[in-house]
C-alpha cells in the first residue's frame, strides 16, 4: 500500500482516505464521494476496512463486530473508490495489540491524545482512543493520504484526529462530513445490525432528544442551563423500556469543554444503550 501510495504521489497524483472498520454502510459511502470530490477526477482514493482490535474494551463487542466483506468490496467500488487497504492483525499488530511485555518482538508503540479524549466516549472507554489515533497514525503512515475524510457521527473521534493531526505535524487535511441518517432519524451505524424487534424503534430516542434539545435552545432565546436540559432528556430516554442513558455532555463545539449554558452552537453528543448496544449521537444545537 505505501509502496503505491509513494508512486501516486511521485507522479503528482492526491490521495484520498476514508479510514472504516467495514460493514459499510450510507454513511461510509457519503464519506467515499467526499474524499472522491476532494482529490479530483485524475486523484486516488483508499478505503480501509479493519477492524481495530486495539479500540476496543475487554469486554466490547471486538468478536461479533459485523463484518461482510465481498458486500463492502461491492459498495465500495460502487461509490469510486480505488483501492481498498484490509490488513491483517498480525501486519498491523505483530505479536498483538496487547502484546505481554516481555516479548521484546512485540507492537509496542502508542499514540494518546491527552485532553479532548479524556471525557464522554473516553471516560466510557478508557482505552478506547488510545486505540483509534494509534491505528489512525499508522494507516495514515501506510495510505499516505493529502486528504481523509471522518464523519460527523463520531464527533470527538474527528475532533480527536484533527488535533493528533495538528500536534504531530501529519501532512494530512482532514475533512469532517456529515451525519448520514436513517428516514427516521436514526444515524446509519454498523451496529444498528444489533438492533433487532423492539429495540430498532426504541433506538429513535437518540435522534428524538437531539431534537427536542433543539426546539429547547430556539424557544430559549439566550441559553439555558446544561443541567435543567440534561434532566429533561434523560426523562425522554428512561421512558424506553430498554434504552439506558450512558451520558449526555453539553460542549463547546471547537474545544469539547463542557459548556454551563446551552445555546445556540453549542454541541450535544450522547451514548445510550438500547437493550445491549451501545449507540452515539451528537448534533450542533
Ligand atoms: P467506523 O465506525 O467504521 O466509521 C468509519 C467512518 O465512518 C468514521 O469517520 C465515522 O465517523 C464515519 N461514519 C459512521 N457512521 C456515519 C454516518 N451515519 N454518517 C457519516 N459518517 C459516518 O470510526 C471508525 O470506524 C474507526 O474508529 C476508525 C476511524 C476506522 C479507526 O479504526
Amino acid at each position: 500500500m505505501q509502496r503505491l501510495a509513494k508512486g501516486w504521489r511521485r507522479d503528482g497524483v492526491r490521495v484520498g482516505f476514508v479510514p472504516t472498520m467495514g460493514y459499510l454502510h450510507e454513511g461510509h459511502m457519503s464519506l467515499v464521494r467526499r474524499a472522491r470530490k476532494a482529490t479530483g477526477e485524475n486523484g486516488r482514493v483508499v478505503v480501509s476496512i479493519y477492524v481495530n482490535p486495539s479500540q476496543f474494551g475487554p469486554h466490547e463487542d471486538l468478536k461479533k463486530y459485523p463484518r461482510d466483506m465481498p458486500r463492502d468490496l461491492q459498495l465500495c467500488r460502487k461509490a469510486g473508490a480505488d483501492v481498498v487497504f484490509a490488513p491483517r492483525d498480525e501486519e498491523m499488530y505483530p505479536g498483538g495489540s496487547n502484546a505481554a511485555a516481555n516479548d521484546s518482538l512485540a507492537f509496542s508503540t502508542y499514540v494518546f491524545e491527552e485532553q479532548m479524549s479524556r471525557g464522554m466516549e473516553g471516560a466510557s472507554r478508557p482505552t478506547h482512543f488510545r486505540g483509534v489515533t494509534t491505528v489512525v497514525a499508522k494507516l495514515f503512515n501506510i495510505v499516505l493520504p493529502d486528504v481523509a475524510v471522518f464523519g460527523a457521527k463520531d464527533y470527538q473521534q474527528a475532533a480527536v484526529i484533527q488535533r493528533m493531526v495538528r500536534d504531530l505535524n501529519f501532512p494530512v487535511r482532514i475533512v469532517v462530513a456529515p451525519t448520514r441518517r436513517e428516514s427516521d432519524g436514526l444515524a446509519m451505524s454498523s451496529r444498528n445490525k444489533y438492533l433487532v424487534g423492539k429495540l430498532r424503534a426504541q433506538a429513535r430516542v437518540l435522534s428524538q432528544a437531539l431534537r427536542a434539545a433543539q426546539n429547547a435552545v430556539r424557544r430559549s432565546k439566550g441559553g439555558l442551563p446544561a443541567g435543567k436540559l440534561r434532566s429533561e432528556l434523560r426523562r425522554l430516554i428512561s421512558a424506553q423500556p430498554d434504552a439506558r442513558l450512558d451520558y449526555i455532555e453539553f460542549v463547546e463545539d471547537k474545544t469539547l469543554k463542557p459548556a454551563k449554558s446551552v445555546k445556540t452552537g453549542t454541541r450535544l453528543v450522547l451514548a445510550v444503550f438500547v437493550g445491549s448496544t451501545r449507540l452515539i449521537d451528537n448534533a450542533r444545537l
